[in-house]
């Protein structure tokens, strides 16, 4: 995975346009909300001029929020003109002030902005509209040119009410020969699709022999049920998330036969939407290019045993553990929780008994489920026996506002108003005299500059 411009999640510094730009769009959530408050007093005092559309309130809105409020996007409406904007002021005030919709330091421009009327100001001073990326399109062909290789779920019919779905076809992906994946995009269909997707796994079905080939083998210890006729889990797919770039060596192994089986979780949203199709795109590595590495996608259960036990009004912690079994590279952090979902960390725990955090999400939002990607000189580099931890926070009070009812008691459970833990992460597992040399030249690099 390559190049995405975060060291860990914990110090994201990241715009949700560069974001995008990454194949990535999402929400920062770097400052503490005292923090923040404390900001917005301070400026408060120093400023006289309520701030404008023209002048500060249109590069907001585009930096930070055009990225989804675009026709065709995932989010219910369009920010891209003043009207548009002006239409829904009282809104984004709300949202934005409790921090539902992301901008940190912009906050209180945008709420005094609509305290002061929505004023549009001075047209002159307005920048231009931007391009954004079109949700129709592959977002990686940019970089990697029309992928080689696409894939339809079989179709499936989302009636207008009803309780969720989640529909599991199996699809041949038409391989003939062994070939190696450099990146994957899942896409639901626009505009229709990307509205009653909740999220999309995919496993991969093919012939593995007698087991996995080389270090790889050891990621199925940690993920449970696998079989022997997995490759394990291709992508997963939640909004916000679009693909999976892999470092130059390292990749997926495709074999002749490979199959696709799908799980899509559908929900309605009143309205018929017919024969609904997802589509997965694969980009190859030239033919006869083989990276050094396979890369693998595990699935890491918070919930040993998928056991979750949330009482209603409450706050709660679960966590859990796996120990490296060779030396590895961690290529990202995705966590996974739903409605009650609040915090998601990563830690690790070294051989010799230091303790890191790697990552840590403090204000998870289940409708976007962002993937943070390690920049490529701080993917963590750990040694065999390094223990990972993670921790999953839930809030069933009634102070998290995507609480649909604290007075329930909560378990693990499929629906997005039941709850899960788990964080998905890419592990490329090295040789030993690989990964020693990863980590001499990572400390060369740490040296040269000051
Ligand atoms: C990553 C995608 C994304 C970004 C970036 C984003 N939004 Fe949203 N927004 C959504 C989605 C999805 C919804 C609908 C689900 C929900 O209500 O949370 C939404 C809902 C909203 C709503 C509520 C609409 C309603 O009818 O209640 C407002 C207001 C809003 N966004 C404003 C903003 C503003 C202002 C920004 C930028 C500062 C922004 N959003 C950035 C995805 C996004």
């Amino acid at each position: 995975m390559k190049k995405l411009n975060f060291a860990l999640c914990i110090a994201t510094v990241a715009t949700a346009s560069t974001l995008a730009a990454q194949g990535n769009p999402g929400p920062t959530f770097k400052t503490p909300v005292a923090t923040v408050a404390a900001n917005i007093a301070a400026r408060n005092a120093a400023t006289d001029d309520p701030p404008t559309w023209a002048h500060d309130v249109a590069r907001i809105m585009q930096n930070k929020c055009q990225v989804c409020h675009t026709p065709g996007s995932i989010a219910p409406m369009v920010l891209v003109t003043y009207e548009d904007a002006k239409k829904f002021a009282d809104k984004i005030k709300q949202r934005v002030a409790t921090r539902r919709m992301p901008p940190d330091t912009e906050i209180k421009t945008i709420v005094n902005w609509v305290d002061a009327g929505a004023p549009q100001g001075d047209m002159k001073d307005a920048p231009p509209p931007i391009t954004l990326p079109d949700p129709a399109k592959w977002q990686f062909a940019d970089k990697f040119g029309a992928p080689d290789l696409i894939v339809k779920s079989r179709p499936y019919t989302v009636g207008p009410t009803g309780q969720d779905k989640w529909w599991r076809p199996e699809t041949d992906m038409g391989v003939t020969e062994e070939r190696w994946v450099r990146a994957i995009e899942i896409k639901p269909s626009v505009p229709l699709g990307k509205r009653v997707v909740h999220h999309v796994l995919t496993t991969l079905e093919q012939d593995e022999g007698p087991m996995l080939q080389g270090l790889a083998s050891t990621a199925m210890d940690h993920t449970p049920g696998a079989r022997p006729m997995s490759g394990g889990l291709f992508m997963e797919w939640a909004l916000g998330k679009q693909g999976e770039i892999y470092n130059e060596d390292a990749g997926k192994l495709l074999l002749p036969g490979a199959k696709i089986r799908w799980e899509v979780h559908y929900y309605a949203i009143g309205k018929e939407v017919p024969n609904d199709q997802v589509e997965i795109g694969v980009w190859y590595y030239p033919k006869g290019y083989k990276p050094k590495n396979r890369t693998i996608l595990n699935m890491f259960n918070v919930a040993a045993g998928s056991e979750l036990d949330i009482p209603p009004g409450q706050k709660t912690v679960t966590q859990n553990y796996i120990t490296l079994k060779a030396p590895a590279r961690i290529e990202n952090f995705q966590p996974h929780m739903h409605m009650r979902g609040k915090a998601a960390m990563m830690e690790a725990v070294y051989p010799d008994g230091k303790r890191e955090v790697l990552s840590y999400v403090n204000n998870f939002q289940w409708n976007w489920h962002v993937n943070y990607i390690y920049a490529d000189n701080v993917a963590p580099l750990l040694p065999k026996g390094t223990m990972l931890v993670f921790t999953a926070w839930h809030d069933n009070t009634k102070e998290n506002p995507n609480n649909p009812d604290p007075e329930q008691w909560i378990g693990w459970g499929d629906r997005t108003v039941d709850e899960m833990a788990h964080v998905w992460v890419d592990v490329t597992y090295l040789e030993q005299d690989d990964f020693d040399k990863k980590v001499a030249d990572r400390k060369k690099a740490a040296q040269i500059k000051p």
